[in-house]
This record gives C-alpha cells, sequence and structure tokens, in this order.
C-alpha cells in the first residue's frame, strides 16, 4: 500500500510539474511560482510585483495574474500545503 502511495504522489508531482504554464512572459513567471508567492504571504499584485517581476514590463499578464492570485487566496492549493507540510 505503501508503495501504492509514493508512485501516485509521484505521478502527481510529475503531472504538476509538467502542468506549470507561463504567466509573464517577460519575467518568465509561472503559475506554480505565483501560487507559491500568494501561499507564502504575497497576497496582493503589488506584493507579487516586488517579489517575482510580474506585471513590470508590459503588463499583458496583469489581469491573469491577479485572476491566479484571487483564485488561489480563495482556494489555496491542497497539492502545495501537502509539499510545504511535509518540508
Ligand atoms: S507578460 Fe508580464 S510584464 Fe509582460
Amino acid at each position: 500500500m505503501r508503495i501504492v502511495r509514493i508512485f501516485l504522489f509521484n505521478l502527481l508531482l510529475t503531472f504538476q510539474v509538467a502542468l506549470n504554464m507561463y504567466v509573464c512572459i517577460c519575467n518568465s513567471v509561472t503559475d506554480r511560482q505565483i501560487r507559491e508567492a500568494v501561499e507564502k504571504g504575497h497576497d496582493t499584485l503589488g506584493k507579487l510585483r516586488s517579489e517575482l517581476g510580474v506585471s513590470t514590463c508590459c503588463g499583458k499578464c496583469k489581469e491573469c495574474a491577479r485572476n491566479l492570485l484571487n483564485e488561489v487566496v480563495a482556494e489555496p492549493d491542497c497539492f502545495n500545503l501537502v509539499l510545504s507540510a511535509a518540508a
């Protein structure tokens, strides 16, 4: 049973890594980086700008970053909570 759990965890980790999406092309910021930053307390667009540089160049990512920020604040990613608890 333990081996199955480890396998499933690794499978989930693989998909999580593979599904990263660039939100801010100008600064190479992914959705995962934004999620992690929000979960660490960077819970406003201004704080994300300071931390990651998101939306500091052309600004086309601003709305997407804001939507992702609101999504994470409303419903934190259980996967990242498990990872941070295990660390
Ligand atoms: S895509 Fe984010 S500043 Fe240009």
